[in-house]
C-alpha cells in the first residue's frame, strides 16, 4: 500500500529541516504567492477522541502562531453538511490552504476538488481521502499503528497466562481509512495466531463514527453472543477501549481482559495505570500538527516541499510524512506526560494517584 523510505526512526526525531523546499512552477493548485497566507483547518469532531480539541487545535495553533500565519480552525461535530459548509466559507474567506481531516472520503473529495479548483492548496491531515487531490498527506504511520496494539494485546495475554484466548475486536469507523490501516496492522500480528490456533478469533464489529456509546453497545451484544467468553479486547482507540472497559466492569471482568487503544488520551493513560487497559498507542501530536503546518505554509507560499516519501492511493502517488509511533504501557506512561502531551495533573487525580506514584509519575 505504502511506497518510498520510511526514514524517520522514532517520535519526535522528524523536523521540518528535512523536507527541501522548492520554489513550485507548476500552478498547479498552488496557491498565489502574493497573496497573505491563511490556513483553514477543519476537524472532525470532538467525541471519537478527545485529541482532535485537546491536542491537534492546540499545537497547530502553536506552530501557525510560532510561524506569525493566520488560520482559521474549524470543527465540523461529525456533522458532513457543516464539513461542506465550513469548507466553502472558508474558501469564500480567501484561505490560501485548506487542511482537513475527513468524515469519509466522498465529502472529503468534494471539498478538496472545490478547493483545487479555486487554487488553494490542500492537504489530507491524518486521514488520507481516498481517491482525493490534496497535494500532500501528513500522518503517522498508521499500519504500525495497528501492528503496535496487535502486540500490545499479545504481550498482554502472555502475561496473564492466557490458553487459546478468544479475541473480539473493535474495529474503527468504516469510513475511515485509517481505521482500515490499523487493521490491517493488527491482522498482521493476530491472525497467524488464529490461523495456527494458538488464539480463537471472537466478535468482529466496527464502529460506525467511531462513536463511545455504539462501541459499548455492541461490545455488550458480542459479550452476550460469547456467553462472556471473551479473553481479549482489541480496540482500535481509547473511546472503543473505554467503553470495552466500561462493560466488562459491569460484568467484573475489567483487569481481567485486556484491552487495547490509540491516542494517549487522558483516560486511557488512566485506564492503563488502573490496570483495566493494556496499552494506549502515543503519536506524537506536535510533530505531526508541526510537519502539516509547514507544509501548508509552504503551500501558500506558492513553495513545493519534497517529503521524501509518497503514499499509494490508487494510481496517484500522493507525498507523505508519515510520523512514528510510540506503544505506551504501565511502565512508560511518564513518557507521555514528559513529552507534554498530558499533565500528571490531568492524569494523577483522586485514586489514579497512588497508580501514578507506583509508575514512577513524579
Ligand atoms: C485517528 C485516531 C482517532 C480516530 C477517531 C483516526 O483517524 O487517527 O487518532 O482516535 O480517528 O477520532
Amino acid at each position: 500500500m505504502r511506497k518510498g523510505i520510511l526514514t524517520i526512526a522514532a517520535v519526535g526525531l522528524l523536523t521540518t529541516g528535512g523536507l527541501t523546499a522548492c520554489s513550485d512552477d507548476s500552478g498547479n493548485g498552488s496557491a498565489d504567492s502574493k497573496k497573505t497566507p491563511k490556513i483553514g483547518v477543519i476537524l472532525p469532531d470532538s467525541k471519537s477522541s478527545p485529541r482532535w480539541e485537546t491536542a491537534d487545535r492546540r499545537f497547530l495553533e502553536e506552530a501557525f502562531k510560532a510561524a506569525g500565519v493566520q488560520y482559521d480552525i474549524q470543527n465540523a461535530q461529525n456533522d458532513k453538511s457543516a464539513f461542506q459548509t465550513i469548507a466553502d466559507q472558508m474558501i469564500t474567506s480567501g484561505v490560501t490552504a485548506l487542511m482537513i481531516v475527513n468524515l469519509d472520503s466522498g465529502t472529503g473529495k468534494a471539498v478538496l476538488d472545490k478547493a483545487k479548483s479555486q487554487g488553494v492548496a490542500t492537504i489530507d491531515y491524518d486521514r488520507l481521502t481516498l481517491g482525493g487531490s490534496a497535494q500532500y498527506y501528513v500522518s503517522f504511520d498508521n499500519e504500525t499503528v495497528g501492528k503496535l496494539q496487535g502486540e500490545g494485546l499479545a504481550k498482554c495475554l502472555t502475561e496473564k497466562g492466557a490458553k487459546n484466548p478468544v479475541v473480539a475486536y473493535l474495529n474503527g469507523s468504516p469510513t475511515d481509512n485509517n481505521a482500515t490501516l490499523f487493521k490491517a496492522g493488527y491482522d498482521s500480528v493476530l491472525k497467524p495466531k488464529f490461523d495456527s490456533k494458538e488464539y480463537t478469533k471472537g466478535p468482529d464489529d466496527a464502529v460506525p463514527g467511531w462513536d463511545g456509546p455504539t462501541a459499548a453497545t455492541i461490545f455488550e451484544q458480542q459479550l452476550t453472543a460469547t456467553k462472556g467468553k471473551i479473553d481479549g479486547v482489541l480496540a482500535a482507540n481509547d473511546t472503543l477501549g473505554n467503553a470495552a472497559i466500561s462493560i466488562l466492569k459491569k460484568n467484573k471482568l475489567n483487569g481481567k481482559v485486556p484491552v487495547t487503544g490509540q491516542d494517549a488520551s487522558v483516560e486511557g493513560l488512566q485506564n492503563i495505570l488502573a490496570g483495566d487497559q493494556c496499552v494506549t498507542v502515543y503519536k506524537a501530536v506536535r510533530e505531526e500538527a508541526k510537519a502539516a503546518a509547514d507544509l501548508a505554509i509552504a503551500l501558500a507560499k506558492g513553495e513545493k516541499k519534497d517529503t521524501g516519501q509518497t503514499v499509494k492511493d490508487g494510481d496517484r502517488d500522493v507525498p507523505s510524512v508519515l510520523l512514528t509511533p510510540k506503544a505506551i504501557y504501565k511502565d512508560n506512561v511518564k513518557d507521555v506526560i514528559a513529552d507534554g502531551y498530558a499533565t500528571k495533573e490531568q492524569v494523577c487525580t483522586g485514586a489514579y494517584a497512588k497508580f501514578c506514584a507506583e509508575a514512577g509519575i513524579s
